[in-house]
C-alpha cells in the first residue's frame, strides 16, 4: 500500500524520534486520536477522561457505543484516579502481571465518563508493557482509552500497515513500532465480585491467574456459543475477526471440549498446546479445497508452517509452528487479513487444543469461523 495515497496526517516509522512523541502527546492532549503499538495489538488512543475523545474513537472504528473502552495507564497510582474500590485480590493481580497483557475490571469513579465505559458502572484498566505505549501515556499525562485499532469486526492490527488499511482518513497519527510481540488481545478479568471471572481469554491464561489468585471462573458465555447467554464483556457478543470468505475449521473429533482448564497430564510448558494435526484432517482439507476449486472458487488453507507442504491448495497461509502457541498467536490476525487480501472465498483451517494459550487462540479462530467446525 502506498502511504502517499492515504490521508492519515502523520505516520511515524521511527518511534525513537522524540519529535514524534511530542506531536503524539499534543494530539492526545487536544482530544485527538493516535494509534500506537502495545505488546498485544495496536491500540487506537484518545483521552479516556474526555467523552468527546471516546466518541471520536467509536466513530473511527464504526463501533457500537455500548461496547466500552479499556483505559491504559503507566503507573499504579493511576488506578486510584479511575477506580472507586480496589479489592486486595485485584492489587495482587496487578502486582503479578502489570505491566503486561492483563485488563482488570473495577468499579468506576464518577470522573470516568459514561461514554468511555459504554454506560457501565465499571471501568476496564490495563498497564501495557510496550515501551512506546508506556512512554506515550507518561509523556502526555493522558490516561489513554484504546480499543484495538481495527475497524469494528475486523481482526485486530498486529502491524502498523493493518491500522493504515482500516483507519485511512479517520485518525490523526500512527506511531509505527513494527510487529507486536503477542498478537492477541489482553486477558480481561472482572474483579468486582467475590470470585475473579475471565471475560476474555488472552495471553495470561486461567492457570497463570489461579497461580496467584486461587479460584478463577470463566464467563460461561465465552466457552460455547449459546444465544441465551449474554457475555459480561459487551464486545464478546459481536461478530469478530471474520474474513469475507467462508472459513471452516477441520479438527480431529474430541478436540472441541476444552474449557480453558489446564489438564494435569499436559506438559508443564504453557507453550505446548498440541502437536501436528492428524492425517485425517489433512486428507479432509485436501478433499474440500479440491472440491471448491473444481467449482471455480478461490480457496485458502490456514496451517502451521511445519504442515504446509502436506496440502495441495495453492494458497497456503501459515500460522506459526504446531506445538507453539506463542508463534500461532503472533501470526493469527495477519493470516486472517491475508485471506481477504488474496480474495479467498472458501477457507479451511487446522485447529488447536483448547488448553492454556490454545483456549485463547481457539476463542478467536472459532469466532472468525462463525463456529463452523467439521470433526473428522
Ligand atoms: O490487548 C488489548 O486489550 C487491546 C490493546 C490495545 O490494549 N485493547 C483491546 O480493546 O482489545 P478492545 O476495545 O478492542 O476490547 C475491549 C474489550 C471489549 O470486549 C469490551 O466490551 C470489554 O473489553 N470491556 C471494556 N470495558 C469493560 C467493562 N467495564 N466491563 C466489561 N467488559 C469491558
Ligand atoms: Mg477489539
Amino acid at each position: 500500500m502506498n502511504n502517499e495515497d492515504k490521508k492519515i496526517k502523520t505516520i511515524v516509522r521511527n518511534v525513537s524520534d522524540s519529535d514524534a512523541f511530542d506531536i503524539a502527546c499534543r494530539i492526545l492532549k487536544e482530544g485527538g486520536l493516535v494509534a500506537f503499538p502495545t505488546e498485544t495489538v495496536y491500540g487506537l488512543g484518545g483521552d479516556g477522561l474526555r467523552a468527546e475523545s471516546s466518541e471520536k474513537i467509536y466513530a473511527a472504528k464504526g463501533r457500537p457505543s455500548d461496547n466500552p473502552l479499556i483505559i491504559h495507564i503507566a503507573d499504579m497510582a493511576d488506578v486510584e484516579r479511575l477506580a472507586r474500590e480496589i479489592p486486595d485480590k485485584a492489587r495482587t493481580l496487578m502486582e503479578a502481571f502489570w505491566p503486561g497483557p492483563l485488563t482488570v475490571i473495577l468499579k468506576k469513579k464518577p470522573e470516568v465518563p459514561d461514554t468511555t465505559t459504554g454506560g457501565l458502572d465499571t471501568v476496564a484498566i490495563r498497564m501495557p508493557s510496550h515501551p512506546d505505549a508506556a512512554r506515550l501515556i507518561r509523556e502526555s499525562g493522558v490516561l489513554i482509552a484504546a480499543p484495538s485499532a481495527n475497524t469494528s469486526g475486523r481482526p485486530s492490527p498486529t502491524l502498523a500497515e493493518h491500522v493504515i488499511d482500516d483507519m485511512n482518513d479517520k485518525i490523526d497519527m500512527i506511531l509505527d513500532g513494527g510487529p507486536v510481540g503477542i498478537g492477541i488481545e489482553s486477558t480481561i478479568v472482572d474483579m468486582t465480585g467475590d470470585t475473579p471471572v475471565i471475560l476474555r481469554p488472552g495471553y495470561i491464561t486461567k492457570h497463570m491467574l489461579e497461580g496467584v489468585l486461587g479460584e478463577v471462573k470463566i464467563d460461561k458465555a465465552i466457552i460455547e456459543p449459546d444465544p441465551n447467554l449474554r457475555p459480561k464483556a459487551p464486545g464478546m457478543k459481536y461478530t469478530h475477526y471474520a474474513p469475507s470468505g467462508k472459513l471452516t475449521i477441520i479438527e480431529t473429533s474430541g478436540r472441541s471440549y476444552g474449557d480453558g482448564n489446564f489438564d494435569s497430564d499436559d506438559t508443564e510448558s504453557r507453550d505446548d498446546f498440541g502437536g501436528p494435526v492428524s492425517q485425517a484432517v489433512i486428507d479432509r482439507i485436501n478433499l474440500e479445497t479440491e472440491k471448491a476449486e473444481s467449482e471455480g472458487l478461490v480457496t485458502a488453507v490456514l496451517t502451521t508452517s511445519d504442515m504446509a507442504d502436506r496440502y495441495k491448495c495453492k494458497n497456503i497461509i501459515t500460522l506459526g509452528e504446531s506445538g507453539s502457541g506463542t508463534t500461532v498467536a503472533a501470526r493469527l490476525y495477519a493470516a486472517l487479513r491475508e485471506c481477504d487480501r488474496i480474495g479467498a472465498e472458501v477457507i479451511f483451517s487446522e485447529s488447536f487444543d483448547r488448553d492454556e494459550l490454545g483456549f485463547s487462540i481457539m476463542n478467536r479462530l472459532l469466532k472468525a469461523a462463525g463456529h463452523r467446525v467439521i470433526e473428522v
